[in-house]
């Protein structure tokens, strides 16, 4: 029943507490993401945890990296999204905006520049995979991610994950010595959530399940 209850509460959140996370909770975490499964049992993910200083040294980078390409936040379509997509984007960012009034804050800025800080996270998860493997194995990767961000919340702590560093993958790369061959595939904010902050009152909806479903009986 945890389970069920993690699953509906569950949320990404996007402003913490600066209080650091036990070095033995953030490795629980891991350790339970790892039961993911994966192709082959594989186990293709590596993670690299960016605590303390160093990530402050990350964000700052990051943010540079933002402010001087003003890549933003997008779903990164290869062709002109659908309707329906392009929608829920839409109207997701329509439902936040009145966190953001709230708190006096453009949405674009908060979001863009927020990721490249991981909301002010005391700790960044990145999940990388060697180059070796297809992209098939992204499923893999995304599969760890779901359970981390469950095993976390069940610890009372809360989690973003950060697609947009990707645009930022060499600047990345550069300040934490990753090697050419290992990709990053998603990053993750991980900390305590800061319940003052307005924008964590939101929770994002879901269509109708039907919507996604095709029966064949
Ligand atoms: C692969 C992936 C990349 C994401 N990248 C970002 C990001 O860069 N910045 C951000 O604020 N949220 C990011 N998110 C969080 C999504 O916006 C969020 O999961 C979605 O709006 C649904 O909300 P929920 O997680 O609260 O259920 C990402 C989520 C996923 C799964």
């Amino acid at each position: 029943m945890d389970l069920l209850k993690a699953i509906n509460e569950r949320k990404s959140q996007r402003a913490f507490k600066p209080d650091p996370v036990p070095k033995e909770r953030i490795e629980e975490i891991l350790k339970l993401a790892i039961h993911a499964p994966s192709a082959i049992n594989l186990q293709p993910w590596e993670f690299i945890v960016v605590t303390g200083e160093e990530k402050e040294r990350l964000s700052r980078r990051l943010i540079k990296a933002y402010k001087e390409k003003q890549i933003a936040c997008s779903p990164g379509n290869v062709k002109p999204l659908p309707k329906t997509y392009a929608k829920r984007g839409a109207k997701t960012l329509e439902l936040m905006k009145p966190f953001f009034e709230e708190m006096s804050l453009d949405v674009n800025q908060y979001i863009n520049e927020g990721s490249c800080n991981f909301y002010g996270a005391p700790v960044a998860i990145l999940f990388c995979l060697d180059d070796s493997f297809p992209n098939a194995r992204l499923v893999d990767i995304g599969i760890a991610l779901g359970y981390l961000v469950l095993a976390a919340h069940e610890f009372g702590l809360a989690t973003c994950p950060i697609g947009l560093i990707l645009a930022y993958e060499e600047e990345i790369k550069d300040l934490l010595n990753i090697p050419e061959n290992k990709n990053v595939a998603i990053g993750v904010a991980l900390g305590y959530p800061d319940p003052e902050v307005p924008i964590n009152r939101f929770k994002s909806q879901r269509d109708d399940c039907s919507k996604f479903v095709r029966w064949i009986e």
